[in-house]
């Protein structure tokens, strides 16, 4: 226990005492529910008599740990405490930055922490790398699939708007019950031409685990063009890696964003973007430093030497990853971010991922004993987090779920169903109850 007076346990104590195996819904209400008795603590939904709403949401805002708090309040603590002493040390603010960068390496299989760039958005990320690769007047020409985030989506219209970009949109296989996007389609829109390729690894709308990537970053690297991946709907769920070939790899794409504010349970603002080292001074020592990949999106924590407040004519970046920071950053993403990030890879993302399969396959049978058809994938892994019901008044469906007691979702024609850890089975067959109820 952490203390003598505190007999919560640590992250680290309860995913000890999970064990090895598995994770069943016992072990995990056992060992990992005392982490979240706040969240726990809901108040009951009117419709539901005295119990609160089935959450199934977590494929959009994750559900906080206690430990989130009490990473912020540290944070708060030092600042009351220490003032502008506050940035330094072994626990202060800086180290925390650097946690973050560490964690979220390990996350998602960048080769080091410094290639994380920590990010407000993944959005911002997006763009810090459109304002990389339009140096001196380039429009860049990018090919994006219609699945991306409304979000990246937005970003990507508004530079062609502004004339900073061309963008090419590839269009979903007609499939059913809803399209599909394929590696082929994506590398077909590959020429001579295209300067950046982005791809979500997980589509947002269905879950669709767009198959291929690998083939699309060596499609467009075989064309000069750089691969980034939004990975929004995969960090935190399923083991991925910049480098890799096989599932959940990225075949080594130039760039990634994404954010905790859904599976890692990080909330609003704990965002980033990760460079790939080759793009990074120190492992292109033999490069021209005019040759070399930055964005204009800097700002003086860029600068080599930050603190010495050093000015040069001509802007001299720090060495590796950080010389893609930019001005003075927020500090309470990174402890907010801390606390999922732990957890995630303290329990593991293989055994995460068998889990949210397990309650997947539990949700869909629950649906199916009372007739209602859920989404079933072609290969049990080919599909995120969640759940889908296509139903053509998606939203409106949503809508009344929320009202009876289930908080869901809807995207593109899809009601979302996202599980977690605190998800019970008892949950999914009172949500199966009420959805049945719903369709009538
Ligand atoms: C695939 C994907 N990308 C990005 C985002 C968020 O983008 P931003 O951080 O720019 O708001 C989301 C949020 O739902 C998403 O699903």
């Amino acid at each position: 226990m952490s203390t003598m007076e505190d007999t919560r346990p640590t992250i680290a104590e309860a995913v000890q005492a999970l064990g090895g195996g598995p994770l069943t819904e016992e072990s995990v209400r056992e060992a990992i529910w005392p982490l979240f008795s706040r969240t726990l603590d809901r108040p009951s939904h009117p419709k539901l008599n005295g119990r609160p709403e089935v959450y199934l949401a977590n494929h959009s805002l994750g559900r906080p740990l206690d430990q989130t708090a009490r990473d912020l309040q540290r944070a708060l603590d030092l600042w009351y405490r220490d003032m502008d002493g506050a940035w330094v040390g072994d626990d202060g603010w800086m180290a925390e930055i650097a946690t973050y960068r560490r964690l979220m390496a390990e996350l998602v299989g960048a080769r080091r922490p410094d290639c994380i760039v920590p990010k407000t958005s993944a959005g911002q990320g997006l763009r810090a790398v459109l304002n990389a690769i339009s140096d001196h007047g380039h429009v860049p020409t990018v090919v994006a699939t219609r699945g991306e985030f409304d979000s990246c989506d937005f970003i990507l219209k508004t530079y062609h708007a502004k004339g900073r970009a061309r963008v090419r949109w590839v269009e979903p296989a007609a499939t059913s019950p809803f399209g599909r996007y394929r590696a082929e389609d994506v590398i077909k829109a590959i020429d001579g031409d295209v300067d950046l390729v982005l791809c979500s690894q997980v589509i947002f709308s269905t879950g669709e685990v767009l198959a291929g990537l690998p083939e699309i970053t060596r499609a467009a690297h075989d064309h000069d063009a750089l691969m980034i991946v939004d990975t929004y709907h995969s960090a935190g769920v399923m083991p991925i890696n910049i480098d890799g070939d096989g599932p959940g790899g990225m075949g080594g794409a130039d760039f990634a964003i994404g954010g905790n504010y859904k599976y890692t349970r990080g909330g609003p603002g704990a965002c980033w973007l990760a460079v790939h080292p080759r793009h990074l001074s120190d492992e292109n020592a033999e490069q021209h430093p005019s040759d070399r990949l930055s964005t204009l999106d800097t700002g003086w924590f860029a600068k080599k030497d930050t603190f010495s407040y050093r000015r040069t004519d001509a802007p001299e970046l720090s060495a590796g990853g950080d010389a893609w920071l930019e001005s003075t950053p927020p500090i309470m993403t990174a402890y907010q971010a801390r606390s999922g990030l732990e957890l995630t890879l303290g329990i593991g993302l293989d055994r995460m991922r068998a889990y949210n399969l397990h309650q997947q396959a539990l949700l869909r049978r629950a649906f199916e004993n009372r007739g209602v058809k859920l989404y079933t994938p072609d290969a049990s892994d080919s599909f995120g987090g969640f759940a889908l019901l296509v139903h053509d008044e998606a939203p409106a469906v949503s809508d009344q779920l929320r009202v009876e007691g289930v908080n869901t979702d809807a995207r593109g024609g899809c009601v979302r169903f996202g599980p977690d850890l605190l998800s019970t089975q008892d949950e999914f067959e009172l949500a199966a109850d009420i959805v049945a109820r719903v369709l009538g």
